[in-house]
């Protein structure tokens, strides 16, 4: 099914790589564009120098369309309702999990990149895409965005943010559905009237907009999703957490890992909070994100993020910050994951990058060098040399035993297998 987007951004599927703020970088995003699906960074949280070096290098590195991704300052929709902690109370409150963790609070809280000085950036450096969350811009730089060849993305999570969007001339928009992984761009009120089931949110919105094209986005793992979501009136699917543990992606091994396993009690829950960040956000629900809890009715200070980063950046599985939407839950995530990303990339890829995850996981990156991939067509098979030397180098780089090395290879040609859309004609272990 090839679409009108689709074909105007010449994407050889109808798929765009997510921007993810502080997962995305340069390499990651072209290694997406150049494959041909829709490149996407995410430079919110850049400083326009920054931001400019980035899309220079990205230019550098393709030549196809990738999309730049800004964040707008968010709406302060809690402000008149509560009063928020101090950040004196924020580090009080947070001594003994720091004392457990051997951190000290950040000396210096970075302060966030100014949007409009962003902007600026942007035009002087046109890419082919735009796009941003959290609100709207005026009419005025929508224009003129789109006046110097930029296709102007907006995201809206309900249909009044679409119906505005639609009003202030933007090209697209990107439906954010409640499984998203990450925050919630809601900014005409409460988060709570955005979370919306993707499913629902595309035709509900197609039903009142068909003059520009919708992008899907929120839990789409695999490629009966992206089908039947352009059945029901989106153009393009954007998928974000999926690309999380790849290999190029910026983002810490616990974080990749936690996308991936099960916490030790066998359950796995994602939830909003807005305790981590200052502003609803979807994560993986830990030991950090239940401490917090009571927090979430006296609010936090806004720029949370920054006062716990030593927290949410050091603190581990449990008391880290692992943003990620409700794709990662499902119990065949890992098969999801895999082999959804087969239909993303191409069948000989997915070994060498989508494999990469961590401890177990990362074994089949970690022994790629002694695996080989053919794949013609949807037919795949794969050779792993499983001879003594190669296990007794892998034990000694990894520290695993040959038991979990063995199991793992097998996981990765299970995983190729169950796959819909592809078949495994050969899998062999050399003794
Ligand atoms: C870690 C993370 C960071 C994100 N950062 C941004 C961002 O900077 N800008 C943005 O518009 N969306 C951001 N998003 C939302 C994604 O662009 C995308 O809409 C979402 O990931 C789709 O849902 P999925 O994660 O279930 O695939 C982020 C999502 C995640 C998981």
């Amino acid at each position: 099914m090839s679409t009108n987007l689709q074909k105007l951004l010449n994407l050889k599927l109808p798929i765009i790589q997510a921007p993810m703020a502080n997962v995305s970088n340069p390499k990651f995003t072209s290694m997406a564009s150049n494959f041909g699906i829709l490149g996407s960074h995410g430079c919110g949280l850049l400083q326009p120098e920054q931001l400019e070096k980035d899309i220079m290098e990205l230019k550098s590195l393709t030549s196809k369309p990738f999309n730049i991704n800004l964040q707008l300052p968010r709406p302060n929709l809690q402000a008149e309702k509560v009063k928020r902690l101090s950040e004196v109370e924020v580090t009080e409150l947070l001594t003994e999990i720091r004392k457990e963790l051997k951190l000290t609070a950040p000396k210096e809280i970075r302060a966030k990149p100014n949007f409009f000085e962003q902007l600026k950036m942007i035009e002087k450096n046109p890419p082919k895409v735009f796009s941003y969350c959290f609100g709207r811009i005026e009419k005025d730089a929508v224009k003129r965005l789109k006046d110097k060849g930029i296709l102007v993305v907006g995201t809206a999570t309900n249909l009044q943010e679409a119906l505005d969007l639609e009003e202030d001339g933007v090209d697209a928009i990107v439906l954010q559905g409640s499984e998203a992984g990450g925050h919630r761009s809601t900014y005409i009120s409460d988060y709570k009237s955005g979370l919306i089931g993707i499913s629902t949110l595309v035709p509900l919105v197609y039903s009142r907009i068909k003059s520009i094209p919708l992008i899907a986005a929120g839990g789409i793992t695999n490629g009966n999703q992206v089908r039947a979501l352009l059945s029901l009136g989106a153009q393009l699917c954007q998928i974000g957490t999926l690309f999380i543990p790849t290999l190029e992606s910026s983002i810490s091994l616990t974080w990749k890992e936690n996308v991936l396993r099960k916490s030790p009690d066998g359950n796995k829950n994602t939830v909003i909070t807005s305790t981590l960040t200052g502003a609803p956000c979807r994560v993986l629900e830990n030991k950090l994100v239940r401490f917090l809890a009571t927090w979430e009715e006296r609010g936090v200070p806004r720029n949370m993020a920054a006062l716990i980063s030593d927290v949410l950046r050091n603190g581990g599985h449990e008391f880290g910050i692992s943003m990620m939407g409700q794709g990662s839950e499902n119990d065949a995530a890992k098969a999801v994951l895999r082999t959804s990303a087969l239909q993303l990339l191409d069948a000989g890829a997915v070994v060498r990058r989508l494999s990469s995850y961590g401890n177990e996981e990362q074994l089949p990156y970690r022994m790629k060098r002694h695996q080989t991939v053919h794949s013609t067509g949807r037919y795949v098979s794969i050779l792993f040399d499983s001879s003594p030397k190669v296990m007794k180098e892998l034990h000694k780089t990894l520290g695993f035993d040959e038991r979990v090395i063995r199991r793992s290879v097998v996981n990765v040609a299970d995983t190729l297998k169950k796959s819909s859309e592809l078949h495994v004609t050969r899998y062999n272990l050399i003794q």
